[in-house]
């Protein structure tokens, strides 16, 4: 574990760049340092390699104070990763990656050999290997960036804006990818950012930091959104912070009918059997199960219903997997306002309305506020929050 110790940096024409800073890092998950421009999150990370001395306080690595230890050894155990990748601009793709093997005076083959296999770990065909960086788009770099600091396989992983030279399409990519490596690999990750949005979508923990270098609030996303510290933390997080948070809720808990569901070649019977008063429209699917559209039951045509006269249904939500976030969405965008649940291979699951996604919200937002929103049992893991 990384701990920050009440560090101060001042520069030398007197800037207080990180203002007592404490911070207790957790082993093998995602922090987030996140904040304006010039609040200090640069010189934080900075600090925990030693490419900046603290003025004041103390940075403890698995309890021993970093100043004590030979500053090699500590950089070997850290990666670093920078916007733009900051790749060897006169070298190849698979010696970039094999630049600290190389160092650590692994031969050429096995370190290039070790290169190779993180290319495929972090989603880079092997075909650009032998290419030289400016050959490569810039998502493309990030991903040899990031490959370069996991060459020697180092338990913490410092990331500074790593993301934020890209566009959002390859950006929201290298989140995902970065957030699947994260579990096979189980690194200390500090990830500096300073999109919200990032942050929460990444950060296992999140440390907002303000101008002046202080810490405004250091607590898991969901908690950030449900209870902001002050009107900063607050501001930052932006608007739409009640729906962001339902994104961290699983839709396993809503309550799904499978009543009002028929089958494209359903009898008279099995129509009116399957009309309640409560339940307007029927989904209608295919001889598979899969959605094909909303009716009223009386605009269906026993035996032979014309899918063209059907209502779209819309996306629907994966049942368990995906959020309650997801799963309002897609009642909200539902023309019947009831959503479709699905299971993995596409196949209607039941339907839920809109009263009854709102009845789980109520739910998850009361149990939320007992356990600070971190309850396994209704939560989303980052790994299922890939999904949108
Ligand atoms: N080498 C330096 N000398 C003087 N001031 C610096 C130096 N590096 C950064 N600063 C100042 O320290 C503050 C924090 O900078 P930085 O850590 O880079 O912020 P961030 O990464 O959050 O944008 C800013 O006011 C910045 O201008
Ligand atoms: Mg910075």
């Amino acid at each position: 574990m990384i701990r920050i110790d009440s560090v101060t940096k001042r520069y030398p024409d007197g800037t207080v760049a990180v203002d007592r800073l404490s911070l207790e890092i957790p082993d093998r998950s995602i922090t987030v340092l996140v904040g304006p421009s010039g609040c200090g999150k640069t010189t934080t990370l900075r600090m925990i390699n030693r490419m900046v001395e603290p003025s004041e306080g103390t940075i403890l690595l698995d309890g021993k104070d970093i100043l004590q230890q030979p500053v090699n050894t500590l950089r070997r155990s850290m990666g670093y990763v920078i916007q733009n990748a900051g790749l060897f601009q006169h070298r190849t793709i698979v010696d970039n990656i094999a630049t600290v093997p190389r160092m650590l005076g692994w031969g050429k083959d096995k370190a290039r050999a070790r290169a190779r296999e993180l290319m495929e770990r972090v989603g880079l065909d092997a075909g650009l290997a032998k290419r030289y960086p400016y050959q490569l788009s810039g998502g493309q770099q990030q991903r040899v960036g990031v490959a370069r600091a996991l060459a020697a396989d180092p338990p913490v992983l410092l990331m500074d804006e790593p993301f934020s030279a890209v566009d959002p399409v390859v950006r929201k990519g290298l989140q995902d990818e970065l957030l699947r490596l994260q579990e096979e690999l189980g690194k200390t990750i500090v990830f500096v950012t300073h999109d919200i949005d990032e942050a929460v979508k990444i950060g296992t923990m999140v440390a907002v930091m303000r101008t002046g270098g202080k810490l405004a609030q250091f607590a898991p996303p969901a908690e950030l959104l449900s209870s902001p510290a002050d009107a900063f933390v607050e501001d930052f997080l932006g608007a739409d912070r009640g729906i962001r948070r339902l994104s961290f809720f699983s839709s396993t808990g809503l309550d799904l009918l499978t009543a009002p569901i028929v089958a494209i070649d359903a009898t008279a019977e099995q129509i009116a059997a399957r009309s309640a008063a409560d339940t307007p429209y029927l989904l209608v699917t295919d001889l598979d199960g899969r959605p094909l559209g909303w009716s009223e039951p009386r605009d269906l045509t026993a035996g032979a219903v014309e899918a063209a006269e059907l209502l779209p249904y819309g996306r629907p939500f994966v049942a368990g997997k995906d959020s309650l976030r997801a799963a309002l969405d897609c009642a909200v965008l539902s023309p019947t306002g009831w959503a479709v649940a699905v299971d993995g291979e596409g196949r209607a699951a039941g339907v839920v309305s809109q009263q009854a996604i709102g009845e789980a919200i109520r739910g998850a937002h009361a149990e939320g506020r007992t356990n600070g929103g971190s309850s396994a049992a209704s939560t989303v893991t980052k790994a299922a929050r890939i999904a949108p």
